[in-house]
């Protein structure tokens, strides 16, 4: 066959095997069939020595054409396959916008929590200082300091979660009260939400529940100024209609002292199963602060007298969204929980 024939033939091939290409791998292979170092272009190029002078310029010509179709029709096949595979790669990451977006499951406070935070506002309102303080705690800011001597019913083994070295898990908020006046002098008017511990298991008691104790220390206080400040939260909390009952009772840290019940939120006083058919509920313990207390922290009891009140977290939460058994707030049955 002649040179021309010959590079006629390898175009004619080349540019047909290229329909057909549908990889860059195959691509390659056939680039480096055609112009690799032992390729069919190259070998028909190597053979221009033999070729006769008269012929040279117009096979060389030719050959240049060829070559330059060839290298211009594996470029577009090139681009062609890289265009191909970034459509097919934009097609695979398409995002349908019009699909409806999933919802973040959001987390909120826990119910008793929530009921926790509406009562330090109402107090934090009022003028009252959050104040913090240990879970562990030794017996002296326990029971001690708060004029509970060692004989002291609260002090039973049955109540009270003891740890070694005279520590114990604090069975109220009440030891912050001594914390409090140990840093501070008077006048004073904290609140102190936090955790405390009792060896207690039913309905209406778990072994780690949450009280909000209040302390308010200055001259002249008296006990018709807390029962303001009392009288004024329950209505806040439960709103205008709420009636209090204050009941003598003893606390060892407040004389006189007082159990503090507010008229039952489901019948308004009547009488219904969860005031137990009396028509109240009870919700904290209070009472004026005990010169002993104030002797226990250096403040002259001829000088200021004061007032705290203890309640039970748990409780107010009760009858805020009216649960039955108190236990369902720790069991952590998110059924339960979604609701509030
Ligand atoms: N600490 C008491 C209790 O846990 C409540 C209380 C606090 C009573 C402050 C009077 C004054 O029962």
């Amino acid at each position: 066959m002649c040179m021309k024939a010959k590079l006629e033939a390898i175009q004619a091939a080349a540019l047909e095997a290229l329909q057909d290409v549908k990889t860059a791998d195959v691509l390659e292979s056939l680039r480096i069939e055609y112009f690799g170092r032992r390729g069919k272009l190259t070998e028909v190029m190597k053979g221009m020595g033999q070729v006769s002078k008269e012929e040279r310029p117009i096979i060389g010509k030719l050959a240049n054409e060829v070559r330059a179709t060839l290298t211009e029709a594996f470029e577009e096949t090139k681009n062609a396959l890289e265009s191909l595979q970034q459509e097919q790669q934009l097609n695979a990451e398409a995002v349908d916008i019009t699909l409806p977006g999933r919802k973040p499951a959001y987390g909120k406070a826990h119910p008793v929590m929530q009921t926790l935070e509406r009562i330090d506002t109402i107090f934090t309102q009022m003028g009252y200082q959050v104040v913090t303080g240990p879970e562990v705690e030794t017996e002296h800011y326990n029971f001690d300091a708060l004029n509970t001597p060692s004989n002291h019913p609260a002090r039973d083994l049955h109540d009270t979660f003891y740890l070694t070295d005279g520590h114990l898990l604090r069975t109220h908020t009440s030891p912050v009260q001594i914390r409090a006046m140990e840093n501070q002098k008077p006048p004073l008017r904290i609140i102190v939400p936090g955790k405390a511990y009792r060896v207690d298991y039913d309905v209406s008691h778990t072994p780690m529940f949450h009280q909000v104790e209040g302390l308010l220390v200055d001259r002249h206080v008296t006990f018709s100024e807390l029962k303001g400040v009392l009288v004024s939260f329950a209505r806040q909390m439960f709103g205008d209609q709420t009636q209090m009952r204050f009941r003598p009772h003893f606390f060892p840290f407040t004389e006189p002292s007082a159990e503090v019940d507010i008229s039952c939120t489901v019948c308004r006083g009547k009488g219904c199963r969860t005031c137990g058919h009396t028509g109240w509920i009870e919700i904290l313990g209070a009472g004026a602060v005990d010169p002993e207390v104030f002797r226990a922290v250096n403040y002259d009891p001829e000088e200021v007298t004061g007032f705290a009140f203890g309640m039970g977290v748990e409780r107010i939460a009760n009858l805020q969204f009216r649960i039955p058994d108190i236990r369902t707030f720790y069991e952590n049955d998110l059924r339960f929980l979604h609701q509030f």
